[in-house]
């Protein structure tokens, strides 16, 4: 406490003597944002110093049990609500055999690693979240089917040499991804 105190008194006799110079004409900019902040040092441990006679050792117990105690509720009320808002955004109602077998495929072909999946996975390759949208199915099949385009300069995408139900269990994966209510991300239709 005598420390604070020591403090609080040369804070505010720099201050002070700040304060002087800035009346005097050469002064410089930055000698007075100085003065200034010695000011507001001085005022932040004079506040400490004030609250020091009541602030407890018990009153800090209270502060971090009840602050404990309230976080932690809060963070399951949190928990709570997600839980309840998923089922209704995360469109399992969907989640039919074709989409289970889509997904298979996905992840055996490893198209995460070069794509991304609502912002998930590598970036090589455009976002697909909303690749059904913004392509639609016919064109989803034929682009996987022509590739590698050999296109000079493009970055190519492997011949993965899938069947027709392969391709159309793909689509439905992506399709399902696309009605998943993602508060609108990406931003934009070209993902
Ligand atoms: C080796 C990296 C690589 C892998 C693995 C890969 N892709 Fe691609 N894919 C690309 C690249 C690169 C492009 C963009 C090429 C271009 O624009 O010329 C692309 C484009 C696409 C597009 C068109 C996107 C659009 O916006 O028009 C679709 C659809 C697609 N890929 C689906 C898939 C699927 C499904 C898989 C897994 C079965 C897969 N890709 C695996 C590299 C890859």
């Amino acid at each position: 406490m005598a420390l604070m105190k020591l403090m609080y008194q040369d804070l505010r006799k720099i201050a002070l003597a700040r304060r002087e110079a800035e009346d005097s004409t050469f002064v410089r900019q930055g000698e007075l944002n100085n003065a200034s902040v010695c000011f507001a040092q001085a005022l932040f441990i004079r506040g400490l110093l004030d609250m020091s006679s009541s602030f407890t050792k018990s009153t800090a117990r209270n502060i971090f049990y009840g602050g404990s105690v309230f976080f932690f509720l809060f963070f399951i009320g949190l928990t709570f609500d997600t839980m309840t808002a998923l089922p209704k955004r995360d469109n399992r109602a969907n989640l039919s055999d074709a989409v289970k077998h889509g997904k298979k495929i996905w992840e055996t072909r490893n198209c995460i690693g070069c794509h991304t999946l609502l912002g998930e996975g590598a970036y090589f390759a455009p976002e697909l979240g909303n690749v059904y949208k913004r392509r639609g199915p016919e064109f989803i099949k034929a682009w996987i089917q022509a590739q590698p385009t050999g296109a000079p300069g493009r970055r190519q995408m492997p011949q993965f040499h899938l069947n027709d139900q392969e391709l159309n269990d793909l689509v439905e994966f992506l399709k399902y991804s696309s009605e998943i209510n993602t508060n609108s991300w990406p931003p934009n239709i070209e993902g």
